[in-house]
């Protein structure tokens, strides 16, 4: 009960189907692919974790918290949906941080993999950089695509086909700030 006031004050109002991930369900999976891929890639090499805005963020700042090795961090804005809940397969590259990645293991981090076009889409412009070696770490994965020019290295978990909303994943740049992961109630 007084959880359920407590979301409601959060989305305000808007009512949420169900929590599908709850806080530290996310946080214990978290930390076992942190432990999982500081332990992937040599130590004396470098890793640039690149999380693809704004949807991982949450996602990129809790992994790297968890993954105890050094690595650098960096952004990528590819822009897929509106204020709607269908991919209109867009993709635009806004913000480009790197020119050479050759020196670098590149992990790229997704927070949820839909009809993979995202990630069909950024991964030979990543590729065409040269990088030493190039994973994807992807909180959820509905496996609804058909199989990915890149499967993720690491999947957080098999999402349902629900559209998601929290931890960073939003509706209309709503929700993005819940703890947990929910099933947006109604018709989108
Ligand atoms: P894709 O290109 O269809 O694989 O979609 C990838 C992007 O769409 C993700 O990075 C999310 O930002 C967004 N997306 C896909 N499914 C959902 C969902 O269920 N909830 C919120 N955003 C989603
Ligand atoms: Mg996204």
């Amino acid at each position: 009960m007084e959880e359920t006031i407590e979301i409601r004050a959060r989305t305000g109002g808007q009512p949420l189907e169900r929590i599908v991930y709850p806080a530290d369900r996310i946080a214990a999976r978290v930390a076992e692919m942190g432990r999982e891929i500081a332990a992937a890639y040599p130590a004396d090499e470098e890793l640039l974790v690149i999380g693809l805005l704004k949807g991982s963020f949450i996602f990129v700042a809790d992994l790297v918290r968890e993954t105890p090795r050094p690595l650098k961090v960096d952004f990528l804005v590819a822009a897929s949906y509106g204020a709607g809940t269908t991919s209109s397969g867009t993709v635009r590259l806004a913000y480009d941080p790197h020119a050479d990645l050759s020196d670098h293991h590149v992990l790229l981090v997704e927070d949820i993999i839909d009809s993979g076009t995202t990630i069909e889409r950024l991964v030979p412009m990543l590729r065409a950089r040269g990088p030493k070696s190039l994973e994807m770490c992807a909180l959820l994965h509905k496996h609804l695509a058909p199989p990915l020019t890149l499967e993720p290295r690491w999947v957080g978990f098999d999402a349902p086909p629900d559209f998601l909303v929290g931890y960073g994943l939003d509706h209309g740049e709503d929700f993005r700030s819940l703890p947990f992961i929910a099933a947006l109630a109604g018709p989108q």
